[in-house]
């Protein structure tokens, strides 16, 4: 990386859905996962063409959309690749600037630095593309200071309880075979990561099928995996995705919790399905990471897979599809010094993910 930073990334800002029905999304988000609605753009608020619900939990912002009309990019969106993200949106300090960096450094333009007003403030955003129809957006708030952009109204909401979801920790990616090195080469060049890890399809691999994964980031803020599926004895679970989703995008989201037990307890009462993870993963398990601060007994009990480098270690586990495809879903996170992504668990995680894959017919 040069000596100056082109395109600082202050955090997260957003990350978009496109789904068929925004309204039933938006309660099963509230309802399970535990996030508050707390801005709303649609009929009600004069737009005629789409709906969108802002939700939030800790740092977590998700807007879920839907088409309110036939021919809308956001109903073709939903029919070619079911629900799934459409838009990764980071904040900076000066979309103007960073639209021309990225711009300069070959980034594809989908939406020029423009500013969107009300009586809140000034919003600035510009977007770009990124793996198949996913974009990325920058985002200048400091202008504004309403609930979330102009044309949104807030909602006076109570909400369902939270799970303890605090902020987003990494999205994953899956691309085409061949495709990651030049994702990695584009977020090098266009946005200034660095790569922070690479994992090969020895690391990650089973009888069946395997993939390839480096991780891109920028700073400490911001890490997006990348996978591409490598060559296995069957189908591997990228490119069931990629067939599925007919497509690039967005894997997984992963999100931190300070206590996963907790947030999985609650997830679980909520009847959020995770993966399976196989009894014989539990058995050496004491044997792999040492010592931590949790049960084994009960991390077995909720289904939470612990993995250990040289930093430390983390607890994480990973949700079943969110829909019907078997294409997005999500991981909860707690980091107990390690900034690694459980590469560890990788194969065990295979394994299990095979069996499901195996029970669809895909495998
Ligand atoms: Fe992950």
């Amino acid at each position: 990386m040069s000596g100056t930073d082109f395109l600082p990334i202050k955090g997260w800002d957003h990350v978009e859905f496109y789904v068929g029905n925004a309204k039933q999304a938006a309660h099963f988000y509230e309802k399970t996962f535990g996030f508050k609605p707390v801005a709303k753009l649609g009929l009600e608020t004069g737009c005629r063409d789409r709906a969108s619900y802002v939700m939030q939990q800790g740092q977590v912002r998700f807007i879920l959309s839907n088409a309110l009309t036939p021919d809308h990019e956001i109903a073709r969106h939903a029919a070619l690749h079911g629900d799934g993200v459409r838009t990764i949106a980071l904040e900076v300090d000066d979309v103007d600037t960073s639209m021309e960096a990225v711009r300069t450094r070959g980034a594809t333009i989908v939406q020029p630095a423009g500013a969107f007003e009300d009586e809140s403030g000034t919003l600035k955003s510009g977007v770009i593309k990124y793996a198949g129809d996913t974009l990325i957006k920058l985002v200048e708030r400091r202008s504004y200071r309403g609930v979330f952009a102009p044309g949104y109204q807030p909602l006076e909401v109570d909400g369902a309880p939270t799970t303890g979801l605090v902020a987003i920790d990494h999205i994953v990616t899956n691309v085409h075979l061949g495709e990651m090195n030049y994702w990695v080469n584009w977020f090098e060049r266009v946005m200034g990561f660095t790569q922070l890890a690479h994992f090969t399809d020895e690391d990650i691999s089973t009888e069946y099928s395997a993939l390839m994964s480096k991780v891109m980031e920028d700073g400490r803020k911001i890490k997006l995996p990348i996978n591409e599926p490598a060559e296995g004895r069957k189908k591997s679970q990228i490119d069931e995705y990629l067939e599925w989703y007919n497509g690039p995008g967005v894997q997984h989201v992963a999100m931190n919790t300070a206590d996963i037990c907790a947030t999985v307890r609650e997830l679980r009462k909520r009847e959020i399905d995770f993966l399976c993870v196989p009894d014989t993963y539990y058995e050496d398990l004491a044997d792999r990471v040492g010592s931590i601060d949790e049960d084994f007994a009960e991390l077995q009990d909720l289904g939470i897979l612990v993995d250990r480098d040289d930093d430390g270690y983390l607890l994480q586990i990973f949700t079943q599809p969110l829909q019907d495809r078997p294409t997005l879903f999500f991981e909860v996170i707690e980091r107990h010094g390690s900034r690694g992504f459980g590469v560890g668990n990788f194969k065990a995680l295979f394994v299990s993910l095979e069996r499901e894959q195996a029970k669809r017919g895909n495998l």
